[in-house]
């Protein structure tokens, strides 16, 4: 059985900067991947979830000058207005991708077909398929929410999400018997697409480079001092300048270096420039004390002075601009709908109602983390 599964996080040693946090609560240090030999149902992933940094070496499938990327949705549905808002004030008409997890939550049949018919059928959207959603589809216990959560992450919080995914099947079971089986159409949406904004490519994942639940992109991982060359190489490989993700569900933004980050030749004109971002999650708070989503804006132009003060941080990067915009959704509303689901008790408020009504342990200078503002010094505020 062991052999099934691929790890999906990296390999090397990583100690986190800090505790993190998940649903608001301090999580213990993180210990060296080389201790981690649990294969227990959310911390291990399918192989079908691995992949190799160079699929993305392929022609693109989207074109456009202004995206925005949309991951963690979670079934918030108050965040759906609050993302039509900032696409209707943007000036630039952009296409949406929801990169995976737009289901979590949403365990009420008519939410969860709500959420469904918005990323599979709304304007100028797409959607990719993340852990949640590729779960959901199938009919496998083994892999768990297939989160691949790392050792850091308490054993009680895995088991929760493992309920919250089993809850969750069993809604997309029950919506199937009287209404469109959203199932197959899951299963059969893209782990990742390759986009052009302007005359530059993009990958846009759910998890990481090399896997749809991978961990590489956490904000622990991109900022660690000690490079890891595979994360490096994942650009030249790609033959993209920029990784736009979600999964960890907590945000993250990284500038590399030219050398670190060993643009070469498959990059051409943006060989000197890099970056990494991640907007943890659209659907809850991602910041302590702030209580709003946030999303991946990547455009050819600067925001508009009409959205300009959703701006969180952001910077310039390779002809792009890459910027995480807040997500002011009627946070009561959802919380109030949340708890008609998942009542105190409940495997999801447990985990993540705390979160919901205060944010996680988790600031700014944590999702920014020890970048050279020498190097982009155009970019970060
Ligand atoms: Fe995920």
């Amino acid at each position: 059985m062991a052999a099934r599964w691929l790890e999906c996080r990296a390999a090397s040693t990583v100690q986190a900067h800090r505790p993190l946090a998940l649903g608001g609560q301090r999580l213990k240090a993180m210990a060296p991947f080389d201790a981690i030999s649990s294969q227990a149902p959310g911390r291990i992933c399918p192989p079908e979830y691995g992949y190799s940094p160079r699929v993305f070496a392929r022609p693109a499938e989207l074109f456009g000058d202004t995206l925005y990327v949309v991951g963690g949705l979670y079934g918030n549905v108050c965040a759906l207005p609050a993302i039509d808002a900032l696409v209707a004030r943007d000036a630039d008409s952009p296409l949406i991708v929801f990169n995976g997890d737009f289901h979590w939550f949403d365990i009420e049949p008519e939410l969860f077909v709500q959420i469904q018919q918005r990323v599979a059928h709304g304007a100028n959207t797409i959607a990719l398929r993340g852990n949640v959603e590729t779960e959901i589809a199938g009919s496998d216990c083994a892999a768990g929410c297939g989160c691949a959560y790392p050792e850091s992450v308490p054993d009680d919080d895995v088991a929760r999400s493992n309920e919250i995914l089993a809850r969750l099947r069993a809604t997309a079971r029950a919506v199937a018997l009287d209404r469109a089986d959203a199932r197959p159409s899951l299963a059969s949406l893209p782990m990742h697409v390759v986009a052009q904004i302007g005359d530059t490519r993009i990958a846009i994942v759910h998890g990481d480079a090399w896997s749809l639940a991978g961990w590489r992109f956490a904000h622990d991982q991109l900022h660690d001092d000690r490079h890891d060359p595979r994360l490096a190489s994942a650009f030249a490989q790609g033959a993209v300048v920029g990784y736009a993700c979600s999964h960890t569900c907590l945000p993250a933004l990284k500038y590399f270096e030219p050398d670190a980050a060993g643009g070469g030749e498959l990059v051409r004109g943006h060989a000197n420039e890099c970056f990494v971002i991640n907007n943890g999650a659209a659907g809850m708070p991602n910041f302590a004390d702030l209580p709003f989503g946030l999303l991946t804006r990547i455009s050819v132009r600067a925001l508009p002075t009409a959205i300009a003060g959703e701006r969180i941080y952001g910077l310039t990067v390779a002809g792009l601009y890459v910027d995480a915009l807040a997500i002011r959704y009627d946070a009561a509303a959802w919380q109030e709908r949340f708890v008609s689901m998942w009542p105190e008790g409940s495997a999801a408020h447990r985990s993540y109602f705390a979160r919901l009504q205060r944010g996680p342990d988790y600031s700014m200078a944590q999702a920014l983390g020890h970048v050279d503002r020498s190097a982009c010094a155009t970019a970060l505020t």
